[in-house]
């Protein structure tokens, strides 16, 4: 039987530590949580999602009484974006969520339904899209969503 092993390069920081451009995404993200519609969960998330040119399109959390019907911040802002820019490449994306009166302290991480939109949005511009996770005490990122789903579907896998 033969196995591999792979490997995440996951880089840890704090938000001082940050570049003057990371910061500025982190906090467009922060300001989106004030927009997410949250009243089920109380748990409002905020993302923005840099593009080549340098726009940064804002999105937040969408719930809805019937639970599933609701959408991610990460998905709203990425269809946003690609809707309005569908020629734009999306190069980033800072992730934020208020819970609770505060920032979280742990990095917000996207759920697998996030994570597989993100990897769409990397192969239709064939171009890696960095993935900021922002927590009051630190910030993880990763420099490909592909990082945050390894062995990913894709449309390579629908023809081969
Ligand atoms: N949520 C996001 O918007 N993004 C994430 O990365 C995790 C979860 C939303 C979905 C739901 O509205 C609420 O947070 C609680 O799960």
């Amino acid at each position: 039987m033969e196995s591999f092993v792979l490997n995440t390069k996951i880089l840890v920081y704090t938000f001082d530590e940050s570049s003057d451009s990371i910061k500025k995404l982190i906090n467009e993200a922060k300001l989106a949580t004030k927009g997410a519609y949250a009243p089920y969960s109380g748990f409002h998330v905020g993302a923005a999602a840099l593009l080549s040119d340098g726009k940064i399109v804002r999105g937040n959390n969408q719930e809805n009484a019937a639970y599933p019907s609701g959408l991610c911040a990460e998905r709203v802002t990425l269809f946003a974006a690609n809707a309005e820019q569908p020629d734009n490449p999306v190069t980033a994306i800072a992730i934020a969520a208020f819970h609770d009166g505060e920032f979280t302290e742990v990095p917000c991480c996207p759920c697998g339904s996030c994570r597989q939109v993100m990897t769409e949005v990397e192969n239709r511009f064939d171009k890696p899209l960095r993935v900021i996770m922002y927590g009051k005490n630190k910030i993880y990122e990763v420099g490909s969503a592909k990082d945050l789903l390894p062995l990913s579907f894709g449309k390579e896998s629908l023809t081969e």
